[in-house]
């Protein structure tokens, strides 16, 4: 397993070109499903996500061309409708291809995803939603066995406003009979790409970035090319290194998807320049320390979560932070501890004390975004710092090694 070496203490100055956002792409791989005929996708990022989804798709029998950053699929060889195990285990958007393989083939065969690092990862809105669209459901060995000879519109209203629940059911209701109303759906800019996506394709979605949505079923769906939002998480995890250790510059934004963090980095007294699409973010000689909560879109991403906690460990002062999405979200706080920081956990709130310095030493990724959180710590550390098992960076970042090298950073990568 590859790891991450970094010499910590440097300043970081320069700008970054943000890749195309995970957490879209992977829902628009699957609703290319959908289409009859060659649906492309442009602006797709390298990660090992984009290349597990595409190995996916292609156990269906559809044609998968990937040459990042284009991806096309072309439906018309499709004839297996299953996702299996040794794929969705290693990644949860995996069951995203249920709802148009339902739709596609009145059928479906697909691994329930396991938990992740911080726990249980549950799809019960997803297999309430379809069983109320007339889908029977069973569970067996591991695995969702779906039958619909066809999906009838009906009203949704999930308890939390779920984002992959939302996808799938918007999904499975384009091509449903009649139409389907989704209450308290998620409003992340990545749901609101792939209802944008489906309309060029044909679908009748009403209420795209609210969370009433309205779906009037249509027969068919045509292919279309379409290019990847800029991933606002990635965004997220440079403005805050940029905020901690000098000045980075994001060209390929979009400020609107942001104002959450924005709003936080200031009252961290951190200097935020916007400029149309590009954001800069300035360390002005402190950090202050700044509570948060996280919350569902527009709120503060918890997928950002890991890396304010690396950010606030050398804040003068003491914050709390507080996860309402994901309660036990905190696997990086042992690793960031071994670092120097100084922060508990209870319940779903870490207490950051803030130290003057970090040290670097040996760590352990654990997920995406806590692997994140310690290279920012670990670039912000004095000494050296060896972050390990980063495959689980590889999910979700493309090149970040690269693109932090470009700031100044003196980090590089170390095979196994
Ligand atoms: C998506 O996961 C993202 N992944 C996650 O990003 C992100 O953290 C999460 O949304 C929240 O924003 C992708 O988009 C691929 P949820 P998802 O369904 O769809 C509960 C990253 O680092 N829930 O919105 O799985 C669930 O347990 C990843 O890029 C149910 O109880 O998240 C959680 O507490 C990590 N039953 C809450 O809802 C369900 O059927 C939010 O989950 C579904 C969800």
């Amino acid at each position: 397993m590859d790891s991450i070496y970094i010499g910590g203490g440097r300043e970081l100055k320069g700008s970054v070109l943000i890749s195309g956002a995970k957490n879209a792409v992977l829902p628009m791989m699957a609703a290319s499903l959908l289409a009859d005929g060659t649906t492309t996708i442009e602006n797709v990022p390298n990660l090992r996500d984009t290349i597990t989804m595409a190995s996916l798709l292609e156990v269906t029998g559809a044609e998968v061309n990937l040459d990042f950053p284009s991806l096309s699929v072309n439906t018309s060889t499709m004839d297996t409708p299953k996702a299996p195990y040794e794929l969705v285990k290693t990644m949860r958007a995996s069951f995203y291809v249920l709802g148009p393989l339902l739709s596609r083939f009145g059928e479906a065969k697909v691994s329930l995803p396991g938990g992740c690092a911080w726990g249980p990862r549950p799809v019960d809105f997803h297999l309430r939603a379809l069983k109320k669209m007339g889908a029977s459901i069973k569970l067996k060995e591991g695995y969702v066995l779906a039958k619909a000879p066809y999906l009838k519109g009906c009203s949704v209203r999930f308890d939390f406003p779920s984002v992959g629940a939302t996808g799938n059911i918007l999904m499975a209701a384009t091509r449903a009979r009649g139409t389907t109303t989704i209450e308290n759906a998620a409003m992340e800019p990545e749901i609101e790409q792939l209802a944008e996506m489906l309309k060029l394709m044909g679908a009748q979605i009403e209420g795209i970035g609210t969370s009433y949505l309205t779906v009037h079923g249509v027969e068919h769906l045509k292919p279309i090319t379409i290019s990847v939002i800029p991933d606002r998480i990635e965004i997220g995890t440079f403005l805050i290194a940029g905020a901690l250790m000098g000045k980075v510059t994001v060209k390929n934004s979009v400020p609107s998807q942001l104002t959450s963090l924005l709003e936080k980095l200031h009252s961290a007294g951190t200097q935020v320049d916007i400029d149309r699409e590009s954001i800069t973010a300035s360390f002005t000689g402190r950090v202050n320390p700044v509570d948060l909560t996280t919350a569902v879109y527009p709120g503060f991403p918890t997928d950002l979560q890991a890396q304010w906690i690396a950010f606030m460990c050398l804040a003068d002062g003491s914050s709390m932070l507080t996860d309402s999405v994901y309660h036990d979200r905190f696997s990086h706080v042992p690793e960031l501890n071994r670092l120097g920081a100084d922060i508990k956990t209870e319940h779903n709130t870490a207490f950051v004390r803030g130290v003057k310095k970090l040290k670097g030493a040996e760590v352990m990724s654990t997920d995406i975004r806590a692997s994140a959180s310690l290279i920012i710590a670990g670039l912000a550390a004095e000494g050296e710092t060896l972050v390990s098992r980063i495959y689980h960076i590889d999910r979700g970042y493309e090149n970040i090694v690269g693109k932090f090298q470009s700031l100044g950073a003196e980090i590089k990568r170390i095979k196994s």
